[in-house]
């Protein structure tokens, strides 16, 4: 149905929607349209010669088209979509395009301009997923042995501590006191679909298990020791054992991956996973130690920097592998897991190993 739309240029948006707001004649149940230079506002009737003087005293040029209303979504789809109204344009462009989803818990990064708009972004993100129950903002880097960051709680109530599935799997964490990265799934899968039945795993970088236990789950005979340093991530690695029932399979290892594996691990895998990037070179001498005599599979992560990107890591990875005394038969995967900063990335290496 056509409707009424206040039609102002873009740079007076702030201002138009103010005053349409205060006179009480925004249709909150449509959408504001836009094209690249005008912004139209969806009103509820047409202006009287009062309201027109009133809106022409605020935004000096405007004009009034009748054009159909598109009705907003119940549901918004997006942070641009939810805060369309809310925020000026050129804020609009800054919002973030990405967030994490882990259990019912949400992960936003905020820029300082959005500070004013923190809580909208909050609210904004509880209407666009019905599921989610606190909204924290990212207040630090990963940082630490524990690789751990702080938060801000934005909205929402209850503890840090949530209950996330991926692919099949159940994982039980608390945000602030582990790590854990939903976008490595597709990665955790990956690897695990690679693992032939019988192998001995050593996952030397745990965390809460998530490796492990996508490939305790998929492959029906196989040994997987998953080692961390967290107490807390140990915990979780513990009760997330028993939450997918793998215990059979899984055997947890709380401490320092190079004393663990000299002490009880060396020679005894086919397959090594290293998933601390900030310092997987430093270790690669002991995933060389724990793979068995006759050679086997690492999965080697690392953080590259653009030029060659790959190419760098994969060098470094060579001189890791020759200084734990083995050599690097073939490099048989190279992939860019994931964007960490502009030009920076998260480099996944399988590095087949004699
Ligand atoms: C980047 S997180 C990866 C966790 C997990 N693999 C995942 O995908 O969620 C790295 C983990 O290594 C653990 N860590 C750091 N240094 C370690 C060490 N020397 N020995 C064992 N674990 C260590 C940290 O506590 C942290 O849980």
């Amino acid at each position: 149905m056509a409707i009424p739309h206040l039609r102002v240029r873009k740079a007076l948006a702030q201002r138009a929607l103010t005053v349409v707001k205060r006179l009480g004649l925004l249709s909150v149940e449509h959408r504001v349209l836009r094209n690249s230079e005008h912004l139209f506002i969806p009103l509820t009737r047409g202006l009287s010669e009062r309201e027109m003087h009133l809106v022409g005293g605020e935004v000096g040029e405007f004009g009034i088209d009748f054009r159909e209303g598109v009705l907003r979504r119940k549901r918004p789809r997006d942070l641009v979509e939810a805060l369309e109204d809310k925020l000026p344009p050129y804020l609009l462009s800054m919002l973030p395009k990405s967030y994490d989803l882990i259990g019912d818990i949400a992960i936003v990064e905020v820029p300082s301009e959005l500070e004013p708009y923190k809580r909208d972004i909050g609210e904004a993100l509880l209407r666009i997923h019905p599921h989610i129950r606190l909204v924290l903002r990212k207040a630090s880097a990963v940082s630490g042995v524990y690789r751990t960051r702080d938060y801000e709680v934005l909205v929402g109530s209850g503890s840090t501590e949530t209950l996330h599935k991926e692919y099949g799997i159940s994982l039980l964490l608390d945000t602030s006191r582990v790590y854990f990265s939903p976008r490595l799934a597709y990665e955790r899968q990956r690897v695990a679909s690679l693992v032939k039945e019988g192998e001995v795993v050593v996952d030397m970088f745990a965390g809460v298990g998530p490796f492990a236990i996508h490939i305790a789950k998929r492959v029906p005979r196989v040994l997987v020791y998953a080692i961390d340093i967290n107490p807390d991530a140990y915990h979780y690695l513990l009760r997330n054992i028993e939450l997918n029932r793998v215990q059979a399979k899984v055997k947890p290892m709380l401490g320092d991956c190079r004393e663990m594996i000299d002490r009880a691990l060396v020679g005894r895998a086919d397959r090594v996973v290293m998933n601390l990037p900030e310092k997987a070179e430093e270790y690669l001498p002991w995933a060389c130690r724990a793979l068995k005599a006759e050679g086997g599979v690492i999965h080697f992560y690392c953080f590259s920097e653009e030029p060659e990107a790959v190419e760098k890591a994969v060098e470094r990875a060579l001189a890791g592998v020759e200084r734990g005394g083995r050599s690097v038969m073939e490099v048989l995967a190279k992939r860019r897991v994931k964007a960490v900063a502009p030009y920076q990335w998260q480099i996944g290496l399988d590095l087949m190993v004699a």
